[in-house]
């Protein structure tokens, strides 16, 4: 979604605006502008597409400014258009914003402004230029606006007399930044963008007004909305130098995520010793006696279908799995001493926000299995699981995901009182040298993928924990090679989506020891229609050669509980192989966002 980056200090501000931006274009865009302070004026560069075309109009240009903001837009209110591209501005202000001003147009309606875009953003422009015009004094403008608009919402605003950038948020991600030593203040919708330039990060809560102003002690200052100082923020030391955010020798992030894998796993057992690693888990674990409420969109939801099996499998443990989408919409059915637990990478997608609260206001204690610390889902619920992935870049999420099965499986072994035993430390192992060697014949799959990329359509299949997995498969394949593919129960296949196949259409199945005859005659039902078999199977278990087209023996080194992460590696390489044959941008697919923070 939106992404945001301010700068004001004594150097080139479009410098680190560009390369925050660049960082940032994981997350979905459509156009980018940047408004630099020229001269006492601002100066405007908006152009539709890719981040390289604004890059080339600097290139040309070469501003020189030490103050500025910069956007990534991901389109909801007007046409993609370099007009509708952030920032917004006149002769006072510019503006950015990531979020949806929901009574924008009523807003519009009783203005009189010259509105030049079709944009929610330009409504805040005229409102705060107009109430600047009353008071005559911008902090006052900022709240005066803030308070008139409904929805979710991160906006970043320049003044070009006061020479002050001024930050506020409702719902949505903002972080500020200082570099102490060399003078400089950073805002920007996501800490990812300001790694290598800050020292320390501030994170605002809602409605809490953040001024950087150079000169005044270096840090930012922060106002309630009776201008009072306030101490609403949270502040974070920043350590990691800027080469966190590089692809190394991959050509790809996602690619790079996938080989992570194995080490992060390891890197989880060897903390199951410490006392920090194992409070979330055992404060939760003694807490939640209800019904697990577990909510997440897109992949975090396939990670939390696992949880639910594990909880009701191995902990007797009532749970309930649903879209952020849907459960929050309907009228779930909560009750006193339910919790919720929501599943999500970047812990800032509004759906998943939204269900939080609502768990919240109904009195359930909320937690989180979160990849990024110091997100809104994480300051927001009780207690959180943090996974140990760094940031994940790649749009379609791979480490992240086993991360998150990884913390419901400890979750799960918490509950049975078995976190720190031999048993889950040998799972871990095991789960690591499984996946390494299926990395280690990486040309396997990458020959399977040639062979099939160009049919149809793809079926994925599994039963039980490998259900979850045929979903992700099918998802992972969507999202980053534009094909069809489904996931489903391989006992549903029956029931509808057999029809489809005949010898231009593939059949996935992920078929191991667990309900193994079962699994293995759904897949000789496909065969006999003339479906394309490519199996993913387990290694002692050779039979199933011989209906396969194709065949994939996993070697899963002993794992029993996390067998779905270990076959869902095979899948990972597999939609990368296809999206690459297909010639696909793999880390920034198309019409997607990493992080999406509007409904
Ligand atoms: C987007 C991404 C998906 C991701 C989903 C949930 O749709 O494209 O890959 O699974 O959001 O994101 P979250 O950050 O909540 O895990």
């Amino acid at each position: 979604m939106c992404g945001i980056v301010g700068y004001i200090g004594p150097s080139d501000a479009a410098d680190p605006i560009m390369e925050g931006l660049a960082r940032l274009e994981y997350r979905g865009y459509d156009s980018a502008g940047i408004c630099l302070n020229i001269d006492e004026k601002l100066v405007l560069f908006k152009k539709e597409g890719k981040l390289v075309n604004l890059g080339s109009i600097l290139n040309e240009v070469k501003p020189k400014s030490s103050f500025g903001i910069g956007h990534t837009r991901w389109a909801t209110h007007g046409q993609v258009n370099d007009t509708n591209a952030h920032p917004h501005m006149n002769e006072e202000f510019s503006i950015v914003h990531n979020g949806i001003i929901e009574n924008a147009s009523e807003l519009k309606a009783g203005l009189d402004y010259n509105f030049l875009s079709e944009t929610d953003t330009e409504v805040f422009l005229a409102l705060v230029t107009q109430a600047y015009k009353r008071e005559a004094d911008v902090e006052k403008a900022i709240f005066s606006a803030f308070h008139a608009v409904e929805g979710n919402s991160a906006f970043v605003v320049m003044h070009v007399k006061t020479r002050k950038l001024y930050a506020i948020k409702h719902s949505a991600p903002l972080v500020c930044g200082v570099n102490e030593t060399a003078g400089e203040f950073f805002v920007s919708s996501d800490p990812y963008a300001l790694i290598g330039y800050t020292s320390k990060l501030y994170f605002p809560e809602d409605g809490i007004l953040c001024v950087g102003n150079p000169g005044a002690n270096l840090e930012f200052k922060f106002f309630d909305s009776e201008m009072n100082p306030s101490s609403k923020y949270k502040t974070q030391i920043e350590t990691r130098s800027k080469d966190v955010a590089d692809k190394g020798n991959f050509e790809h992030f996602m690619l790079k995520e996938i080989f992570e894998q194995p080490q992060l796993i390891s890197k989880i057992e060897k903390r199951l010793q410490d006392e920090d690693f194992k409070l979330p888990f055992s404060q939760i674990a003694t807490n939640a006696h209800g019904v697990f409420n577990i909510i997440g969109c897109g992949t975090a939801l396939h990670a939390g279908m696992l949880m639910r099996n594990f909880f009701e499998t191995y902990n007797q443990k009532r749970a309930i799995t649903d879209f952020a989408s849907e459960f929050r919409y309907k009228t779930p059915l909560l009750q006193k001493g339910d919790v919720g637990l929501f599943i999500t990478q970047s812990g800032e997608t509004a759906d998943t926000l939204a269900c939080q609260q609502h768990c919240k206001e109904n009195g359930l204690k909320t937690y989180s299995i979160v990849n990024v610390e110091g997100s809104t889902i994480y300051r927001s619920c009780d207690k959180n699981i943090l996974l140990e992935a760094g940031a994940e870049i790649g749009v379609a999420s791979t480490k992240a995901f086993t991360q998150m099965v990884v913390m419901g499986y400890l979750l799960s072994q918490s509950f049975a009182g078995k976190f720190g035993e031999t048993e889950t430390k040998n799972e871990l192992q095991n789960a690591s040298k499984a996946i390494s060697d299926i990395l280690s014949r990486e040309e396997e799959i990458k020959k399977i993928a040639s062979e099939i990329y160009n049919y149809k359509g793809f079926i994925f299949t599994g039963r039980g924990n490998q259900f979850p997995i045929a979903l992700e498969g099918a998802l992972k394949l969507k999202e980053i090679a534009y094909v069809h593919a489904e996931g489903y129960a391989s006992g549903e296949l029956k029931h509808g989506p057999i029809a489809l196949f005949d010898e231009k259409m593939v059949n996935i199945a992920i078929i191991n020891s667990d309900l193994y005859k079962k699994t293995l005659s759904n897949a000789q039902e496909v065969k006999a229609r003339k479906g394309v078999m490519v199996i993913i199977g387990e290694n002692h278990l050779e039979e199933m050669k011989e209906i396969s087209d194709f065949y994939f023996d996993v070697n899963y080194f002993g794992v029993e509980k996390l067998k779905p992460i270990v076959s869902n590696v095979v899948l990972q390489l597999l939609s990368y192989h296809i999206a690459k044959l297909k010639g696909t941008d793999i880390d920034k697919p198309r019409n997607l966002a990493k992080s999406v923070t509007v409904e």
